[in-house]
């Protein structure tokens, strides 16, 4: 799996978003590197939750901007993250405990929900959080 590459597709126009996708991106990247690699499990337990801490905090900053603005799209969007989350927990927990490798498919889910949540649900918030 080649890395992310950061695009204009994916730019807001909120600063602190923007950053923050940016940061997830290289973390993401971090992980595919290691895989690639062959980099120790240990290693790769640290990258993958160095991306899902910041992924948890990333999806706090949005939550309290939506509320901020009084985003109706909030109660969807937020389920969305929490689904997300959980998901992600689910995935560390079993890699940590030996069930599972971090696989070619376990990259495509990791980076399929953080370019696809980015074009599909946080680019409807961007035009809101702009003014
Ligand atoms: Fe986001
Ligand atoms: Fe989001």
């Amino acid at each position: 799996m080649t890395p992310l590459k950061w695009d204009e597709k994916y730019i807001l126009n909120v600063k602190e978003i923007d950053d923050e996708h940016k940061n997830l991106f290289s973390l993401f990247n971090r992980l595919q590197d290691g895989m690639n690699t062959g980099k120790s499990r240990a290693e790769l337990e640290h990258a993958l939750s160095d991306l899902i801490d910041n992924t948890v905090l990333h999806f706090a900053t949005e939550e309290k901007l939506m509320q901020q603005f009084s985003y109706i799209g909030f109660v969807e969007h937020k389920r969305v993250h929490d689904a997300l989350i959980a998901e992600a927990k689910e995935l560390q927990e079993n890699f940590s405990q030996d069930r599972i490798e971090l696989s070619e498919q376990v990259s495509v889910f990791l980076s399929g929900w953080l370019t696809d949540h980015i074009l599909d649900m946080d680019k409807k918030y961007g035009p809101l959080f702009k003014k």
